[in-house]
């Protein structure tokens, strides 16, 4: 085998952001880009000597010339085994899955999740350690350090690694073996939910539909939800991957899921929709004419979750990102058991699972998981809700409307601007940070202000500490606003709004959310100068 050595110098900006470094395509395509992050990520984690590796991505364009990439990287470096999953192809969950049940040294994931993908959309590479999640902040910065210093790389000189077809294959002294990347994922989904019960479900009459967006969900969405659950074929929709994701915008929620809503908001729509994000681990869970939240979604799972197989001995806690609303902390204290608040990011949640301490995690972006991997996921957040509707026998509305009379409604909304120039997004922030101090004790309408800080976090098991996580202002009847600058975007600054209001009244709980929250969004533009300093007052996408 020939090993090269190859000279080259550092690149200053492979700072992973809130998950992995995302650039556009023709970032990752100038040379030596993803060659140097690669060896950066090797020379950091410093497996040992045949140590086994997971690849796989969410099948976006520049994904197999990545692929090909890292293997060589990788067989120049002492690997003995790189997994990868047929045609490249391994969703986030499913990567994360592989790694845990084989029990690899950790793996690579390549993916930009829900950004677009095609030449002139993004890539993103992430590494995960060996419990399946995203590696930790100190092992990402030490890559991003180790990046800056990178003088070479090592690469076996070599035929590209036939992926399409399931097998062992040589790499030089290392095995490349193309497995079934929806196999194991579909048997471990099968272990956790009562698909006896959704089958009978679908068979009564129950119609669903699932758009997988052309992104990675539509083969493991084919396989559990038409071929093992027996739902008519056709139920899942744009379920072919597509390197450019059919040219869509590969976020399940309200505005890019349009062919979705259409669906579910039509005429004779079915009972329940759902969609999953570019790399799958995302969902959007609707009903007939009726949208949940994710914020409501984590905490319908929580209070429902003993009626899962996989979790009817009960949940060990809950954790949410700090902009999810409360709604799981509502739960979880009727459930008697902790919910811890973390950053932004599925990361922070690693920590906590393998410690035992919680088993359902969620984000208000879309995001639910439990402990059965280390990342959020989306089919599995929709295996849930089919399992509860399978055994409520209700509708996806009534379910909801009984869990918030019961635990009252922690209405929500998050209002996105993005592409803001970066001057203007930091300028915004650090002013609401400015007026911090004379913040407590102001009153703007109906709302006093009880306390305003920049979030930050302690991990209670290993004690880091994270901060600038998100300026939140706290108002005396708990409601409140949270602002962040988004760290996945790859350009100019993305502003999120998080607005979180509570309604304990039944008979007030059914109003629309921008409604309702109408005087919180008068108040986050008013505190933050949005409009004199971003020349913005419409947010791009709500939520
Ligand atoms: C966004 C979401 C965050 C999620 C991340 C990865 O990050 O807000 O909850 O974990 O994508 O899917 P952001 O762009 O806000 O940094
Ligand atoms: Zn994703």
């Amino acid at each position: 085998m020939s090993i090269r050595t190859v000279a080259t110098t550092p690149f200053n900006d492979q700072k992973p952001g809130t998950s992995g470094l995302r650039k556009k395509v023709t970032v990752f395509q100038s040379v030596n880009y993803l060659e140097n992050f690669v060896q950066a990520i090797f020379d950091t984690i410093a497996a040992p000597a045949g140590s086994t590796l997971v690849v796989g991505g969410d099948g976006r364009y520049y994904n197999r010339e990545a692929i090909q990439v890292i293997l060589k990287i990788a067989a120049a470096n002492g690997f003995g085994k790189v997994l990868v999953g047929q045609g490249g192809i391994l969703s986030t969950p499913a990567a994360s899955c592989v790694i845990r049940k084989y029990r690899t040294y950790g793996g690579i994931i390549l993916s930009a999740s829900h950004n677009p993908g095609g030449p002139d959309g993004d890539f993103g590479i992430k590494y995960n350690t060996a419990n399946g999640g995203p590696a930790p902040e100190k092992i990402t910065d030490a890559i991003f350090a180790r990046s800056k210093a990178l003088e070479k790389y090592r690469m076996v000189d070599a035929p590209d690694v036939a992926l399409d077809q399931q097998g062992s294959f040589s790499l030089g002294d290392m095995t490349v073996e193309v497995i079934d990347p929806v196999a194991d994922y579909a048997d471990l989904m099968e272990s956790l939910f009562d698909f006896a019960a959704i089958r009978t479900l679908l068979s009564g009459g129950f119609r669903l539909s699932f758009d997988a967006m052309h992104a990675v969900t539509g083969p493991y969405a084919k396989e559990i939800i038409e071929r093992r659950l027996g739902a008519p074929a056709g139920t899942v929709i744009n379920g072919v991957p597509l390197p450019d994701f059919g040219q869509g915008h590969p976020d399940p929620n309200l505005t890019y899921a349009h062919e979705l809503v259409e669906i579910m908001y039509g005429d004779h729509a079915p009972d329940f929709g759902a969609a999953s994000d570019g790399d799958g681990d995302r969902n959007m869970i609707l009903g007939n004419h009726f949208f949940v939240n994710p914020s409501d979604s984590l905490a319908v799972i929580a209070a429902n979750a003993k009626l899962a197989p996989g979790y009817a001995k009960g949940l060990a806690g809950v954790a949410r990102s700090m902009p999810t609303s409360g709604a799981a902390d509502r739960v979880a204290a009727k459930l008697g058991i902790p919910c811890y608040e973390t950053p932004t990011g599925w990361k922070f949640f690693g920590n906590l699972m393998d410690a035992g301490k919680v088993t359902l995690c969620g984000e208000e972006s879309f995001g639910t998981g439990s402990d059965h991997v280390r990342e959020k996921d989306g089919l599995w957040a929709v295996l849930f809700w089919l399992n509860i509707l399978a055994k409520r026998g209700q509708s996806v509305e009534d379910i909801v409307h009984q869990h918030w009379a019961e635990y009252g409604r922690n209405v929500y909304s998050r209002h996105d601007y993005e592409g803001l120039p970066a001057d203007a997004a930091n300028g915004l922030m650090a002013h609401l940070k400015s007026r911090f101090a004379s913040l407590p004790g102001q009153n703007f309408g109906r709302y006093t202000v009880r306390l305003c800080d920049d979030f930050s976090y302690t991990d209670p098991i290993d004690g880091s500490v994270s901060t600038g996580q998100g300026l939140r202002v706290i108002f005396e009847d708990g409601s409140r606003i949270v602002f962040r600058l988004s760290g996945t975007g790859t350009e100019g600054a993305t502003l999120r709004i998080y607005l979180e209001a509570f309604e304990s009244d039944p008979a007030k709980q059914r109003m629309d959310a921008q409604e309702a929250l109408g005087e919180l969004i008068g108040i986050a533009h008013e505190l933050s100068e949005l409009k004199a300093r971003t020349g913005r007052e419409q947010p791009t996408v709500i939520t």
